[in-house]
């Protein structure tokens, strides 16, 4: 006879999943999320700005130790003294009083009194294209170049905010973000304005709930077909522009409402672009998008106009292996003039302050190599100085 191997029944796993229990499951990951983000900005429960030293704020204003040294023990020259320590000779000041004496001492050209603040997008349709990090970066390069900054959170995943030193999920209420002007219920967006653990920058945050902006914004244009629905957050800004400097908009990674009207209510775009393929491509897929949708909302503003726009090179990687070579090329000749004359590399510091809701700015002590920090936070420098040079030429109607 001839017998049949049976198969040994292994117990069936029943893995479906109510939507319930799904309610359940996020209600527990945030719960580890909040723990997680302790654990993150522990042993310091909030963010804080880095302390500067003589030579460090010398570098800031453009002017050698010596003559810091000699204003700081002026009597009349009302610029702060830091704080004194070791021999008496170096000194340390916070990031305040960092400012006050580049905002007195650096060669920075102010903005003419009553023009108002240039608002810059950072703008690109592929997640992890850095945009985020490069508009913090921006925002504090520009602070410590004396300006006064507005960074503006429009991506509900609420990145920004988090770099900003706020919890998007447990500090940031629908009524903080833009949602009451997306609602109508607020004209101007002075109501959402915070301050944040950098003086100098302050924030508009995000929520998750900027998501329900991609329903309400079509129902507005679906009861009005002549509602601007592009114009909502330029013309919520419109009342702060004569408060800043420079208002710097972070979006999500897509054509939403929120981008399209960040994309209307910028005089100056900034792209970071990774230059791996497929970044390079989803790029030239942003162009394509955005234009047909310039084409189909004709009365979306036919005079709208970029005072610049630039591409920069970031995260890019210089092993040897790496296929920026080929990319960059591609980019230069796609983007031409628009490709900025500085890169930001890739770098582990970069990826490492991430873990902690940093940038290369926060970081006050740095245990590894100073090159190694220098090769990322000069180029940002160098590219907060391009940008800030453009609109200083504007400002003053002539080139430098
Ligand atoms: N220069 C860099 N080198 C290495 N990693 C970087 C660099 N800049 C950013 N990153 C990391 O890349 C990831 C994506 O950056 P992010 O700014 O969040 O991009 P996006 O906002 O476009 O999604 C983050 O983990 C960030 O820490
Ligand atoms: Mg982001």
């Amino acid at each position: 006879m001839v017998t049949v191997k049976q198969t040994p029944l292994l117990p069936t796993i029943n893995a479906s999943i109510s939507l319930a229990e799904i309610g359940k499951f996020s209600d527990r990951l945030s719960a580890m999320m909040d723990e997680l983000r302790e654990q993150m900005l522990a042993p310091k429960p909030r963010k804080h700005a880095p302390m500067f030293s003589s030579s460090q704020v010398a570098n800031l204003c453009g002017i050698d130790r010596s003559r810091l040294n000699y204003l700081a023990t002026k009597d009349d020259s009302g610029l702060p003294t830091g704080a004194l320590h070791g021999n008496g000779r170096s000194r340390s000041f916070t990031l305040s009083e960092a400012r006050q004496w580049i905002k007195s001492e650096g060669k920075i050209t102010p903005r003419p009194v009553g023009t108002d603040g240039d608002i810059v997008i950072v703008a690109n349709f592929k997640g992890g294209s850095t945009k985020t990090t490069t508009a913090m970066s921006m925002a504090q390069g520009l602070s410590l170049r004396g300006r006064k900054v507005l960074v503006v959170d429009l991506d509900p995943q609420a990145s920004l905010t988090e770099l900003c030193g706020l919890y998007a999920e447990s500090e940031v209420d629908e009524a903080d973000t833009v949602m009451p002007l997306v609602y109508q219920e607020e004209k101007g967006l002075q109501y959402a304005v915070k301050q944040t653990y950098w003086d100098g920058i302050d924030v508009i945050p995000a929520a998750p709930a900027l998501f329900s902006a991609e329903f309400i914004i079509p129902s507005y244009v679906t009861r009005d077909p002549q509602f601007r629905f592009w114009d909502i957050i330029g013309s919520g800004l419109r009342p702060l522009r004569q408060e800043y400097d420079y208002i710097i908009i972070d979006t999500a990674p897509s054509l939403s409402y929120l981008t399209i009207n960040a994309l209307m209510a910028a005089n100056a775009m900034v792209m970071p672009l990774v230059p791996e393929s497929l970044d390079f491509i989803s790029s030239v897929q942003f162009w394509n998008l955005f234009s047909d949708l310039a084409r189909s909302f004709s009365g979306m503003d036919p005079n709208k106009r970029f005072d610049f726009i630039s591409v920069l090179l970031s995260k890019v990687d210089y092993s040897t292996s790496s296929s920026a070579p080929v990319v960059r090329a591609w980019a230069q000749r796609a983007y031409a003039d628009w490709v900025l004359p500085v890169e930001i590399p890739s770098s582990s510091i970069a990826s490492a302050e991430a873990l902690e809701f940093s940038t290369v700015y926060d970081i006050e002590k740095w245990e590894g190599s100073a090159k190694t920090l220098s090769r990322l936070r000069e180029p940002f420098d160098m590219f907060c100085q391009v940008i800030d040079d453009r609109f200083v030429t504007k400002w003053t109607g002539s080139e430098r």
